[in-house]
């Protein structure tokens, strides 16, 4: 039998470059070895969310469309909504029962993000209990690989912390204690040299159309010394060929473009009008399989996702129920 990963992404925009290289790549890989659970996790965004949540429904659609653009299958895998599959919230009841509160406190992302994200009210029940519903969302299912980045590493602990204490109280083991696997680091830069973030605007996304690619890279940060053509550039660690390096299949236009961007033999635009090329080329066949998918299409696929996850919850239920003497169908 296969082993099983589960991982999750918080619907709260449009998808990047970024998390292509972060996560996505790997995603579709993974479909090939293992049983694969792909999880929009509203109710974790709406933790954050809550006070303006009208973006949630069209964003947990769009976050789909990404992915089967860039190679998820939901006939292979199954993609789903956390929200319609209730059994996510009963399970993190019966976890928020046995947790205790320090090891939420404790967390580190949880301190983090209270200091981070300014204005939301965050010091409520339900953020603080954030992990708990993420460690549910891992037991239902009985994941043994949850492919997440380095930051979310906490939470997986927290997880495999939550899950033994259930075996020892219950002496039972009915929950597979996840691994994490790590995503190769893959910390693509910002339009602007800074780490790409949502809040900075400096990414380019998946849906972004042909012009707003060549209007981003054009706006790039390049080498700041470099007043005119002339002047001798610095290719190593510049935003412009990390991208040229990552997107640009043309190795040989890349490195004849670094040579004379070294010796001060080409302008900035000539190196972002071929970025601008390479980086739509790239994105054509994603943009392409993106505008085929409906929203009612979309709404199909996680019906039939939230039926296939459903039926696997339930299960689990029952095993907790039992553990817990509690009377059930
Ligand atoms: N907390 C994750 C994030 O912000 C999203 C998430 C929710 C998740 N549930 C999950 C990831 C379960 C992996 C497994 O990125």
């Amino acid at each position: 039998m296969k082993k099983s990963v589960l991982s999750g992404m918080r619907p709260t925009g449009r998808l990047h470059l970024g998390h292509l290289l972060g996560a996505l790549e790997n995603w579709v890989e993974l479909q090939e070895k293992y049983d694969c659970f792909f999880m929009v996790a509203d109710w974790h965004a709406l933790m954050s969310e809550y006070e303006k949540p009208s973006d949630i429904r069209q964003n947990s659609l769009e976050i789909v469309k990404d992915w089967i653009a860039c190679g998820i299958d939901p006939d292979k895998s199954v993609v789903f909504v956390q929200s319609m599959v209730s059994e996510h919230l009963e399970l993190a009841m019966v976890f928020s029962i046995l947790t205790p509160l320090g090891w939420l406190e404790r967390c580190t992302t949880y301190k983090e993000q209270m200091r981070e994200i300014k204005g939301r009210m965050l010091a409520t029940y339900g953020f603080l209990g954030y992990p708990v519903l993420q460690a549910a969302d891992i037991a239902l299912y009985g994941a043994h690989y949850v492919p997440v980045g380095v930051d979310q590493l906490p939470h997986l602990e927290l997880a495999r912390e939550i899950i033994r204490k259930f075996h020892k109280l219950y002496k039972k083991n009915i929950f597979e204690e996840p691994d994490p696997m790590l995503t190769k680091v893959s910390k693509l830069v910002g339009l602007d040299n800074r780490k790409m973030s949502k809040s900075y605007g400096n990414f380019i996304a998946l849906s972004d159309s042909p012009y707003d690619v060549k209007r981003k890279v054009y706006s790039m940060y390049t080498d700041p010394k470099r007043v005119s053509a002339d002047v001798p550039g610095t290719v190593d660690g510049n935003p412009v060929f990390i991208y040229h390096d990552l997107f640009n299949p043309n190795k040989k236009e890349v490195e004849s473009l670094k040579e004379r961007y070294r010796t001060g033999k080409v302008g900035d635009v000539e190196v972002k009008k071929k970025l601008t090329t390479a980086l739509n080329d790239f994105l054509d066949p994603i943009r392409q399989k993106r505008d085929g998918l409906t929203d009612e299409y979309i709404h199909g696929v996680l019906v039939k996702g939230a039926d296939k996850a459903c039926a696997i919850a339930k299960e689990t239920m029952s095993k907790v129920k039992e553990c817990l003497h509690q009377i059930y169908r």
